[in-house]
């Protein structure tokens, strides 16, 4: 399962790159809004700082909502550096565009899934990713983790390559579901990451050893 980290926040990221356990980033202009980033320039100039700072996938979302637009904005944002993917919203100019980065070999992202019939479509287009975002169905009362569940059954029947990238991912339990259900990707934020390092008795256990080291030491 890979981890893409949900920020668009330097010191997240570098701090989860060093962890050595990350394969990209996913950002969304709410985040970039979230940092200060705001103008083109900045936002453009974020991108490459990110894509400096880890290995992996950077996914960079359009916010033009018709097709050419999106095809203009994506291909510049593509032009940026080799890792970036093109975010694209699940609207029908989104699914269009997604075909046409896809036959090109550009790698996609279609966000802002909240159906299986949705994800079903992004696949059909080609996207390299698919995110499914399960926090905010939470939210409303609805089951996020039972969208992966039938996005990895409706992929699995039919051999999709689209990768499940969980989104909206809130907490550690969270990635600890989607890893038991399937998801081949999730991105969170840094605190879902480190708290699954946690564990009252790993923390008890270590301090008994080191006091037993000191003891047999001193
Ligand atoms: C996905 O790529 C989105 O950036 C993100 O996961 C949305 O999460 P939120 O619902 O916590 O805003």
């Amino acid at each position: 399962m890979k981890f893409f980290i949900d920020t668009a926040n330097l010191d997240d990221i570098a701090e989860a790159q060093a962890l050595g356990v990350l394969d990209g980033v996913t950002t969304n202009p709410s985040l970039m809004a979230k940092e200060g980033i705001t103008g083109a320039d900045n936002i453009l100039a974020h991108y490459q700082k990110i894509c400096d700072l880890v290995d992996g996938d950077v996914s960079a979302e359009v916010i033009s909502t018709d097709f050419e637009g999106m095809v203009d904005e994506g291909e510049m944002l593509a032009s940026l550096h080799p890792q970036i993917v093109v975010k694209l919203p699940l609207i029908a100019d989104g699914i269009k565009a997604c075909k046409y980065f896809s036959d090109k070999g550009i790698k996609t992202n279609v966000t802002l899934v909240f159906s299986a019939g949705q994800a079903l479509l992004a696949a059909k287009a080609g996207a390299t990713y698919v995110s499914p975002f399960i926090g905010r169905l939470d939210d409303i009362s609805t089951d996020g983790l039972n969208l992966i569940a039938e996005i990895r059954q409706i992929y699995d029947n039919y051999g999709f390559e689209t990768q499940i990238l969980a989104a909206s991912v809130r907490h550690t339990m969270h990635v600890i579901d989607c890893a038991k259900l399937g998801s081949d990707v999730m991105t969170g934020p840094l605190s879902s990451i480190k708290g699954l390092l946690k564990h009252p008795l790993t923390d008890i256990g270590l301090a008994k050893f080191l006091a037993d080291y000191k003891k047999g030491n001193s």
